[in-house]
């Protein structure tokens, strides 16, 4: 038997394949596949504490590395194959402001600030997991269609690894000029396909199973292996101890089902004592998974999950020619591709829904930046949340939630920018929102000392 291999989610297919076959989904029924392990045939520390031991080794790049480190919880490859740029130094912080700003109790409150990363967002977590399994395969050729960050991620790892060669799928018009400029500077062949990221999503799948390139969006199952490492940073931030609840944007809904795997196997694996509860939260201009989960009320059921009423509201997508449309571009996503997935994290994780306008995610945002600490606006989803919720009454204020900052302020300045400087209608069209509340407007001057100190004294 083997150590670990891949394994169909679906309950009633469970097909399983080797660890060396780079598949999108099952070959069998069509469903998402699991990276499994048979913990028993191997070494697992008894208690999370082991991991602190790394941080003093960090001059070998595993131990540096904020996925790798925790490598037990991941051994899918040989510690020589694994591939790291040096991802996941990042931090957990608290902000007393922000809880203010969502009247949660001050100190209760802690962001997981996932900009820090090499790249500028969460996505490098999952690229060392994947480019670790591409190593692994032999890849020539990566491929993803993306808002922006799975892009700058893929290609700084390709031109980080060498010898692969990074194809970019965009939606014309629909990335962030940071996140774009970034997959140009890095070499990343780009291709802006005439429509939106859930186009570019659909012909990035056709090409690569036709081409044999390697797929390296959150679909990939390798993706997601990394991205847990987030959620035990946080257990780390935290002394071990895991909070109430753990707050995450939802877009194509990778982090939120990686999440649920990390606690599902912490859990098997008696390394954490309770399981936070998820939030997931969706912009409401991109609210597949907040109409499918709370108006539809479609749940994870032991993986037999109601698939005709999920079809049923693509269809009315489809026949309405209905598009997301949010200022937060990065989960600008109306068929999110690991649904299933995360409709499982939900279930274990006792989890909740909900979306959020854009005016909250911009006003979120503002006050986050007042923190010290400065996101891109799909990431204030998570902060916009937590204000909806607590307003609910459904988080308590003294429950602790780790809320996830995905991605960095400076990928999305243009949006920043006309979120401070604009109004009235010129905000609308830039941006899409009527006012902002948080707005720090420039201040124009002569260039005259005594016309500066004017502006000064008042
Ligand atoms: N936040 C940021 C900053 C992102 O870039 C993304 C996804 C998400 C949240 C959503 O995360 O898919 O795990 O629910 N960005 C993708 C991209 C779509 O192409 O960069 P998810």
């Amino acid at each position: 038997m083997e150590k670990a291999w891949q394994e169909c989610i679906n309950p009633d297919c469970k097909k399983s394949v080797g660890l060396t076959e780079a598949l999108h989904r099952c070959p069998s029924c069509g469903e998402l596949l699991d990276v499994r392990y048979a913990w028993d045939r191997l070494e697992v520390p008894g208690e999370m504490k082991f991991f602190e031991k790394r941080w003093g080794a960090r001059r070998n790049p595993l131990d540096f590395s904020g996925v790798w480190r925790f490598r037990e919880l991941m051994p899918y490859a040989l510690p020589d194959k694994l591939v790291t740029m040096g991802e996941g130094q990042t931090l957990l912080r608290q902000a007393p402001n922000v809880a203010d700003y969502a009247n949660h109790a001050p100190g209760k409150l802690y962001l997981q600030y996932e900009g820090l990363n090499p790249t500028g967002s969460f996505k490098d977590n999952g690229m060392a997991g994947a480019f670790t399994h591409a190593r692994i395969v032999g890849a020539k050729v990566v491929a993803c269609a993306s808002a922006g960050n799975t892009s700058a991620s893929m290609a700084a790892f390709a031109a980080a690894m060498g010898g692969i060669k990074p194809v970019v799928f965009v939606g014309s018009g629909k990335i962030a000029l940071g996140k774009l400029s970034q997959a140009l500077d890095y070499g990343a062949l780009t291709l802006e396909i005439e429509g939106d990221f859930d186009d570019a999503m659909a012909r990035v799948q056709e090409v690569s199973i036709s081409e044999g390139i390697y797929l390296m969006n959150s679909l990939n199952p390798f993706r997601l292996e990394g991205q847990k490492a987030i959620m035990y940073r946080v257990l780390e931030g935290l002394g071990w101890e895991p909070p109430d609840w753990v707050i995450v944007p939802g877009g194509n809904l990778g982090n939120s089902s990686a999440f649920g795997k990390a606690f599902i196997e912490l859990g098997e694996l008696g390394l954490v004592k309770k399981i936070p509860r998820l939030a997931v939260i969706n912009a409401s201009g991109a609210n597949t998974l907040s109409n499918i989960y709370n108006k539809l009320a479609v749940r994870w059921n032991g993986g037999r999950y109601d698939k005709g009423k999920i079809n049923g509201y693509y269809g009315k997508l489809t026949d309405g020619n209905v598009r997301a449309h949010t200022i937060a571009s990065a989960i600008e996503i109306n068929r999110p591709v690991n649904l299933s997935k995360c409709l499982r994290a939900l279930e274990f994780m006792k989890g909740v829904v909900r979306d959020v306008p854009d005016e909250a995610i911009l006003d979120a945002k503002a006050v986050i930046a007042r923190s010290g600490i400065g996101c891109e606006p799909a990431s204030a989803a998570s902060v916009a949340g937590l204000k909806l919720l607590r307003e609910e009454g459904v988080i308590g204020r003294d429950e602790s939630v780790s809320a996830v900052l995905t991605g960095h302020h400076l990928k999305a300045p243009e949006a920043t920018i006309a979120y401070h400087s604009m109004q009235g209608k010129e905000l609308e069209r830039a941006v899409g929102v009527k006012r902002a509340a948080y707005a720090n407007k420039p201040v124009r001057v002569k260039n005259d000392v005594n016309d500066i100190l004017m502006v000064l004294s008042c």
